[in-house]
């Protein structure tokens, strides 16, 4: 991803490139195969240092963790104050919070920044979510603006926050793909089970979806992997691909932070623990044999079924993608960061992963009510889930039903539930807690905080 980045750097007008990798040979075979981008190789950090017109700019493609660390360290060494360290990878953002103070206090800039769209959009144009201060938004700005992905006009880079804002921002980011990625996998074993549809005939089911309110990057590229054939055995390649998911861990500190910040990703942790039990092979053996119903009744009318399974995927994306707004929103009260919803929406739009239509219909939310508490409440996906909420039911029922796992999906729709409530069994997990651990609780009629007496005769106390 690293080269790629440099090479898209290097392909804009006004930019020279200088390359440092941690082998020479790398480096070497790197200039070698890209004349093209006159990149200035170094073989040391003071080379490197000395190549850079000032304020220098160097931006770090290295993995997460010590290998940043040290590669950070030792750039400090040999720039000046108000040059400028960039640190491109999945970096943890209070990882990114640390750096920064410590870097900062050298007199030289670190910006934690986000960069999605892997190796191709690296190439063509990231989506980019840079943090870190003003002063070094304003060298960097014009180098990034250069080089991201361009939406409607519009270059999707903006300056997110200060210090670590920008990792938060793509950490989220990456927590919304994994709900995306397990709603449509959701979605295709539904209407694969549901229907006994083969895995090329679902791929015209999703080409056709691409082209409505569905339309986005990952519905676009799930055609294409359910269409492909194994070129070993002739089978569609998702039958021999073993079906136990990776993951590297930025869907787990989504959901550990929205833990921390108190805010329900209920879709988020879903997924995560869904690629989770994907790779638990012994537990999955061992509970092969657990019953569950014998065999999945098939669909009546198929294509209402289909139809479905569509609304019910767009609903709980509202849901997933409003449940990652407001982790952005609780995360940034919480570190002083000044976040525009509405600017991390319109950077979404085009180069990263969840790219996606949709996005508009965001930003457009937020540019009509910025203060919006809650996404999936502001008109146009109030109005979307309302139309969508009974597909959305039958499917988890006939989920449920027909023992086929819809983890996502039912929690997405619990979630909405949940929120729609007048009333919560809160009340009564208060009385439990007010009973064995005098926690108190308060009243719908009162204010102040009560305590009920009950081992003694029951009375209540006013704290
Ligand atoms: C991106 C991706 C990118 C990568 C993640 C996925 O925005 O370009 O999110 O960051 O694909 O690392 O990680 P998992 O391996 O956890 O799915």
């Amino acid at each position: 991803m690293g080269a790629n980045l440099a090479r898209n750097l290097a392909s804009r007008e006004g930019n020279t490139v200088a390359i440092l990798n941690r082998s020479p040979q790398r480096t070497e075979a790197l200039v070698a195969e890209h004349p093209e981008a006159g990149f200035v190789p170094a073989v040391d950090y003071a080379g490197f240092a000395a190549a850079l017109r000032r304020p220098r700019t160097a931006i770090v493609m290295v993995q997460a963790g010590a290998a940043t660390d040290a590669t950070i360290d030792a750039l400090v060494e040999v720039f000046e104050p108000g040059d400028i360290i960039v640190d491109g990878g999945n970096a943890y953002f209070p990882d990114t919070i640390r750096r920064e103070r410590a870097v900062r206090a050298t007199g030289i800039n670190f910006v934690g920044a986000g960069i999605s769209g892997g190796e191709e959009g690296a190439l063509r144009g990231p989506s980019i979510m840079p943090g870190g201060s003003d002063e070094a938004w304003r060298t960097l700005g014009p180098i990034l603006r250069s080089i991201a992905a361009v939406a409607e006009g519009e270059p999707c880079v903006t300056h997110v926050g200060h210090d670590g804002a920008g990792h938060f921002v793509k950490m989220v980011h990456n927590g919304i793909e994994y709900a995306d990625m397990q709603l449509i996998a959701e979605a295709y074993d539904l209407i694969r089970r549901g229907t006994g549809r083969s895995p090329a005939e679902i791929a015209d089911v999703f080409a056709e979806w691409n082209r409505g309110e569905l339309e986005s990057y990952l519905i676009e590229i799930t055609a294409e992997v359910l269409r492909q054939t194994d070129a070993a055995t002739g089978v569609p390649l998702v039958d021999v691909i073993l079906d136990q998911a990776g993951a590297k861990g930025t869907g787990a500190w989504t959901v550990q932070t929205a833990l921390a910040l108190g805010v329900p990703v209920s879709g988020i942790a879903e997924a995560t623990f869904a690629r989770s039990l994907s790779s638990r092979p012994e537990q999955r053996a061992a509970a092969a044999s657990l019953p569950g119903p014998e065999a999945t009744p098939l669909a009546a009318d198929e294509a209402a079924f289909i139809e479905d399974v569509r609304q019910a995927l767009y609903a709980s994306k509202i849901v997933a993608y409003s449940q990652g707004f407001d982790e952005i929103r609780a995360g940034a009260a919480e570190h002083g960061w000044s976040i525009d919803l509405g600017a991390i929406a319109k950077i979404w739009r085009a180069g990263c992963i969840i790219r996606a239509q949709f996005l508009n219909r965001i930003a457009e939310a937020y540019a009509g009510e910025p203060g919006l508490p809650l996404l999936m409440t502001a008109p146009y996906f109030a109005e979307a889930l309302a139309r969508g909420q009974e597909a959305w039911r039958r499917v988890v029922v006939r989920a449920t039903e027909s023992g086929i796992p819809a983890p996502a999906f039912a929690s997405s729709l619990a979630y909405y539930d949940g929120l729609r409530a007048e009333r919560l069994p809160a009340a009564l997990i208060q009385g439990q807690r007010d009973f064995f651990g005098a926690h108190s609780y308060r009243r719908v009629d009162r204010p102040g905080a009560f305590h009920t007496q009950w081992s003694g005769d029951r009375s209540e106390t006013a704290l």
